[in-house]
C-alpha cells in the first residue's frame, strides 16, 4: 500500500506510536525492510539520502521502492532524507517520492523558514507532506552538539510553514556513538505542546538505549530514523559471508542471508517503536 506522509504520521498519532523510517541504499535492503514490515504488519518509512537522487542509484532505485509499496500490504511511505533544497526536492517528487524533507537546519532561523515554506506550498499542491529540521542534528564525529530545540522558535516555525512534520535536536546525532546519548525528553514533551502536538522526528536513531527511544516515543515522537545501522546488519551479515570462492557465486543467492539480516534487524526497530500490529 503506497502511501504518503501525512497519512502514515496520522496512523503514528493516532496509535500513540512512531513509524520507523529505514535508510534503504539497494533493492536487498529495501527487501529486508519490507518483509520485515510485512511479516509484524507494520507501517513503514523507506527514505533515500539526497545523493542518490544525484547519482544514477537513484534512478534505478525509486522504481524498486515504488514497486515494494505498491505490493506491500502494509502501508508504505517512499520519503526524501535531508533534502538541500528545490533541486534535490523537485527530483525526488519527480521520482515519485510521497514524503519530503527539507533540511534547512544550517540556515539562519528565518531563512529556514523561508526555504521550508516555499518547498510546503509546491508539495502541498501534490498533497505530498513536508518534514522541517529546526535544531541542526549533527555527526557522532562534531566537535559539540548545536543549542537544542526551542520550544517558542518551534511553534513558530510550524505556524510560518505548514510542515507535517519536525526533526528536532533534542541530543542525537548521525552515526555510531562513542558513547549512548541521553536525551532530553522534557524538551519533548514541551516542543509537542508548543506546536500544538505536531509530529516530532528522532534523527540519529541507530544506538539510541532502547529505553531511550521509547521514553522519546512516549513523549511525542512520532518518525524515529534508522540509517547506520542498515548499513552494519547488511554489510556485517557479507563480510561473514565472504570467503575466496573457487566457484562463482549466483549473486542473487549470495544476497539471500544479507536480505535476512536486515530483516532481523527491521524486526527489533519496528517492535522497539511500537509500530507492529498497527498496518
Ligand atoms: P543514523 O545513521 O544515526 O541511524 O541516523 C539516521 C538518520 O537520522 C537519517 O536521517
Amino acid at each position: 500500500m503506497f502511501v504518503n506522509l501525512k497519512k502514515i504520521l496520522n496512523m503514528a498519532e493516532e496509535g500513540n506510536y512512531a513509524i520507523p523510517a529505514f535508510n534503504v541504499y539497494n533493492m536487498e535492503t529495501c527487501m529486508g525492510v519490507i518483509a520485515a514490515a510485512e511479516e509484524l504488519k507494520a507501517p513503514v518509512i523507506l527514505q533515500v539520502y539526497p545523493r542518490l537522487f544525484k547519482e544514477e542509484a537513484g534512478y534505478y532505485l525509486s522504481p524498486v521502492i515504488i514497486a515494494a509499496a505498491k505490493k506491500a500490504s502494509v502501508p508504505v511511505c517512499f520519503h526524501l532524507d535531508h533534502g538541500p533544497s528545490e533541486l534535490e526536492v523537485t527530483r525526488a517528487l519527480r521520482y515519485g517520492a510521497t514524503g519530503i524533507m527539507l533540511d534547512g537546519s544550517a540556515l539562519p532561523f528565518k531563512e529556514n523558514i523561508a526555504a521550508t515554506r516555499r518547498v510546503v506550498e509546491t508539495c502541498d499542491y501534490l498533497g505530498v507532506g513536508v518534514e522541517g529540521e529546526l535544531g541542526h542534528v549533527g555527526t557522532v564525529n562534531d566537535d559539540s552538539m548545536d543549542e537544542f530545540t526551542v520550544p517558542e522558535d518551534a511553534k513558530e516555525f510550524v505556524e510560518k510553514t505548514g510542515v507535517t512534520a519536525l526533526a528536532v535536536l533534542v541530543g542525537t546525532a548521525h552515526g555510531r556513538y562513542k558513547k549512548p546519548p541521553k536525551l532530553d525528553i522534557e524538551r519533548i514533551k514541551d516542543i509537542r505542546k508548543a506546536t500544538n502536538n505536531t509530529a516530532l522526528v528522532l534523527h540519529g536513531g541507530s544506538g539510541v538505549p532502547d529505553a531511550e527511544t521509547k521514553a522519546a516515543v512516549a513523549a511525542g515522537i512520532r518518525k524515529v530514523n534508522i540509517a547506520t545501522d542498515v548499513c552494519y546488519a547488511y554489510l556485517d551479515c557479507i563480510a561473514e559471508d565472504i570467503v575466496k570462492p573457487d566457484r562463482a557465486i549466483a549473486v542473487d543467492n549470495f544476497m539471500k542471508r544479507p536480505i535476512e539480516a536486515v530483516k532481523e534487524f527491521a524486526l527489533t526497530k519496528i517492535e522497539l517503536v511500537g509500530a507492529n500490529g498497527k498496518a
